[in-house]
C-alpha cells in the first residue's frame, strides 16, 4: 500500500512558534526524509469558515499568511502538495454521503468539539456546519486515502471518528477507503508549548504567541517579558524549571551547538537547569539565551518568508497547482466511492441492463 501523508490547519491567522514545534518542524522532516508517496497539506478553509461564517475576510487573509509560512520554514511545494480544501470540491460530496453513516450523538460524544462548543459560548446555538466538521476532516483525510497523519493531541478524536467511517463504509459498501493512524510528534514538550504568559496554550485569542514572522525586535521584547518561576525572586534562590515555559522552549528548541555559540559557561541544558534548580541563575541570563535560540531558528525562516512575499504570483500558482492536482486525486476516490455506493447511474452499462431487463419482465406478466 502506498504511503500517503496529510495534515492541514485552519486558516485564522498567522502560525506560530507552538504550531512549528507540535507540527511543521515535523512536516519538514518527513519531507526531507523522503519516506513517502505522496504528502498533502491543505490549507483547511472551508472548516474555519464552519465557525466564522460571517467573518470570510479573517479567513481570506490567513489563507495567503499560513501559505507564507508554510514555504518559508521550508515546505518545499516540489516535495509536497499544499492546496486550499474549499477548491477541492470532491470533499463536500464525500462529506454529505459519509454524514448518512454517523449519527448526532456520536458527533456529540467528540471530546474535541465538545470542548471547542464551550470554548466559543455555542451551546445553543451551534452552527449545523460546525457540529458536523469531523465529517468532512474524514472526507479530507479518505479523500487523499491517506494513512498517515501527522497531528497534534487534540486531533486524535477527529481520526478516531474518521476510522469509524472508514469502517462503516467499507463494510456497508465495499472496501474502498483506507483506515488511517494518527501520528504524534515525538517529544513530549512538543506536544504542547505554552504561552510566553505560562498559559497552557499559545493561542491567538491570549495574544501569548511568538509569531514565525515576528521581527528580531518582537521576538526580544516578547522573550524578555515571559513568564517564569515567580518563586524565582532572587538571582540565589532555587527555580523550577519543570514548570517554567523559558526551559519548555530551551528543552524543545535549543541544541548543543546553541550552547558552544551563545552560552559556553554551559555543556548543556542539564547542566544549566541543575544550576537554576540550585540557584544563583538569573532569569535575565537564560531568557538572553532563549532569545539568541529562537533567533537562530526564525532566521532562515525570515529569510525565505521576504523571498515570498516579495514573489506572491508564486505563491499563487503554487496554491493552483496543489489544488488542482489535490482535486485529481479526490475526484478519483469520489468516483470508486460512488462506484461502491452503486450510484455511478451513468458509468454503469450494467445498471441500464439491469432495469431493461426488470421492466420486461414486469411488463410480460
Ligand atoms: N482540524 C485541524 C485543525 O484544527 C485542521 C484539519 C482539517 C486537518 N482537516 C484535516 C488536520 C485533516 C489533519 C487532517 O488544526
Amino acid at each position: 500500500m502506498k504511503k500517503i501523508i496529510l495534515t492541514g490547519d485552519r486558516p485564522t491567522g498567522r502560525l506560530h512558534l507552538g504550531h512549528y514545534v507540535g507540527s511543521l518542524m515535523n512536516r519538514v522532516k518527513i519531507q526531507n526524509s523522503g519516506d513517502y508517496d505522496e504528502m498533502y497539506i491543505m490549507i483547511a478553509d472551508a472548516q474555519a469558515l464552519t465557525d466564522n461564517a460571517l467573518h470570510p475576510e479573517k479567513i481570506r487573509d490567513s489563507i495567503i499568511e499560513v501559505a507564507l509560512d508554510y514555504l518559508s520554514v521550508g515546505l518545499d511545494p516540489k516535495k509536497v502538495t499544499i492546496f486550499i480544501q474549499s477548491q477541492v470540491s470532491a470533499l463536500t460530496e464525500l462529506t454529505f454521503f459519509y454524514s448518512n453513516l454517523v449519527t448526532v450523538s456520536r458527533l456529540q460524544r467528540n471530546p474535541t468539539v465538545k470542548n471547542e462548543i464551550k470554548l466559543r459560548n455555542f451551546e445553543a446555538n451551534i452552527p449545523v456546519g460546525f457540529f458536523t466538521y469531523p465529517i468532512s476532516q474524514a472526507a479530507d483525510i479518505t479523500a487523499f486515502k491517506a494513512s498517515v497523519i501527522p497531528v497534534g493531541e487534540d486531533q486524535l478524536p477527529m481520526i478516531e471518528q474518521t476510522r469509524e467511517i472508514v469502517r462503516s463504509f467499507n463494510r456497508t459498501y465495499s472496501e474502498v477507503l483506507v483506515e488511517p493512524t494518527a501520528v504524534l510528534p515525538d517529544t513530549k514538550a512538543a506536544l504542547r508549548l505554552p504561552g510566553i504568559d505560562g498559559n497552557a496554550k499559545m493561542s491567538k485569542s491570549l495574544g501569548n504567541c511568538i509569531y514565525l514572522s515576528d521581527d528580531t525586535e518582537t521576538v526580544k521584547k516578547k522573550v524578555m517579558s515571559m513568564y517564569t518561576d515567580p518563586n524565582h525572586i532572587k538571582i540565589e534562590d532555587p527555580g523550577d524549571t519543570k514548570n517554567n515555559p523559558v526551559f519548555i522552549y530551551l528543552e524543545t528548541l535549543c541544541t548543543k551547538e546553541d550552547f558552544q555559540n551563545f552560552l559556553p559557561e554551559y555543556q548543556n541544558l542539564e547542566e544549566l537547569k541543575a544550576h537554576y534548580e540550585k540557584g544563583g541563575l538569573g532569569d535575565v541570563k537564560i531568557k538572553k539565551f532563549l532569545f539568541e535560540v529562537i533567533e537562530r531558528v526564525l532566521k532562515p525562516i525570515r529569510e525565505r518568508r521576504k523571498y515570498y512575499e516579495e514573489r506572491l504570483d508564486e505563491v499563487y500558482e503554487i496554491l493552483r497547482i496543489g489544488s488542482e492536482k489535490a482535486s485529481s486525486a479526490a475526484n478519483e476516490t469520489l468516483k470508486e466511492v460512488k462506484e461502491s455506493m452503486k450510484i455511478n447511474y451513468f458509468e454503469n452499462e450494467e445498471l441500464l441492463e439491469y432495469y431493461k431487463q426488470k421492466y420486461q419482465r414486469d411488463s410480460s406478466n
